[in-house]
């Protein structure tokens, strides 16, 4: 087996050891350091998508970033969710997110759909990137749906630089495919912009995606956990050389066990399955959880530990911290048939 480099990350945030130690201090977990913007613009960009355009209440100078990088928004609701900056980061005044509206989702996005109508001032904190763009020579880019948030700044940096590019952005349809015509304008010389619809084309196959890889290239991808499975299956034996991926949604639940957790203080008793998150269960009684980026980074989800032990399964909380009874409910369990008594 070839030498490949997979580095996996996750929306928009990172499950590499450096972005969580980055995360331990950052923003992203607290509310220091938030800074106000006003949506000030809303623009349809394909089916069930909108962007948002935000500068500073005075117009001023926005703190820089780079391909990747994402916003901790906070909601008027109190949600707090992160999303890619998808705008051109040479732009020091306006950063530009995008968001398809789930109806299944937690809120967030129709939230921000239905009810933020531009002159809305939101909380903010970043931009923090979990998913740099190394600006290899050779890249192929792949973006599954909405996915094409973080990609598309590494795409207009790529184009930039005069590297030798492809991208392929796929998804149910092509209306729902947000940024074509940005895309289309970055990708016209040499056909370096593909779009692959599965009402075209049927389910995609990601052996025959990395086909297009450029021999020694290096792919990054952003898309669905069963579009991130299958290109990292199919990665061995393609021209590529490397995978960077970032992940929209949490990833499956490994080698759970089913435990309880009871909440002392609404005398509630609850049984977390083997391969559900202990999250989502607490969230089925009590709606109104907290969360944001549901995979152990943020610090949003923590709950305190009355009694049992915690299988802990983040990178964030520190000794002390895990010592005093903190947990993320997100990604942390217990051992089978045990029981976790929350101060909830
Ligand atoms: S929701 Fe972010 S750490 Fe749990």
């Amino acid at each position: 087996m070839r030498a490949l480099t997979v580095l996996g990350r996750v929306h928009a945030e990172a499950v590499t050891l450096r972005a969580r130690r980055r995360g331990r201090s950052g923003p992203a977990g607290g509310q220091a350091g938030l800074l106000e913007l006003v949506v000030r613009e809303r623009v349809v960009e394909a089916e069930d998508v909108v962007s948002l355009r935000l500068t500073a209440p005075a117009g001023g100078r926005l703190p820089g970033w780079q391909p990747g990088a994402h916003l901790l928004v906070v909601l008027p609701s109190g949600r707090q969710r992160h999303y890619s900056l998808c705008g051109d980061p040479t732009d020091r005044y306006t950063y530009r997110i995008a968001i398809r509206r789930l109806a299944a989702g937690g809120g967030g996005s129709v939230e921000i759909h239905d009810a933020l109508p531009v002159g809305t001032t939101l909380r903010t904190a970043g931009p923090r990137n979990a998913f740099p763009f190394a600006a290899e020579p050779a890249v192929l880019f792949l973006a599954g749906g909405i996915g094409i948030t973080p990609i598309l700044p590494m795409v207009r940096q790529a184009a930039r630089l005069g590297l030798d590019w492809r991208l392929i952005h796929l998804g149910r349809t092509r209306a729902s495919l947000p940024f074509g015509d940005e895309l289309a304008e970055l990708g016209t010389r040499g056909g370096r912009f593909t779009v692959r619809a599965d009402d075209e084309e049927g389910p995609p196959d990601c052996a025959e995606l990395l086909r297009h890889a450029p021999a020694g290239g290096t792919v990054y991808c952003c898309g669905p956990a069963p579009m991130l499975a299958g290109v990292r299956a199919a990665l061995d034996p393609s021209p590529a050389r490397g995978l960077h991926f970032e992940r929209f949604a949490p990833a499956p639940v490994v080698d759970g066990r089913a435990f309880g957790l009871r909440l002392r203080r609404s005398g509630l008793d609850l049984a977390v399955p083997a391969d559900r998150p202990a999250l989502d269960v607490l969230r089925d009684a009590r709606p109104d959880t907290a969360y944001s980026c549901r995979q152990g980074f943020c610090g949003v989800c923590r709950v305190k530990v009355l009694a049992g032990e915690v299988e802990h399964r983040d990178l964030r909380l520190t000794a002390d911290e895990r010592a005093a009874g903190a947990m993320l409910v997100c990604v942390s369990r217990a051992a089978e048939g045990t029981r976790l008594e929350l101060d909830l």
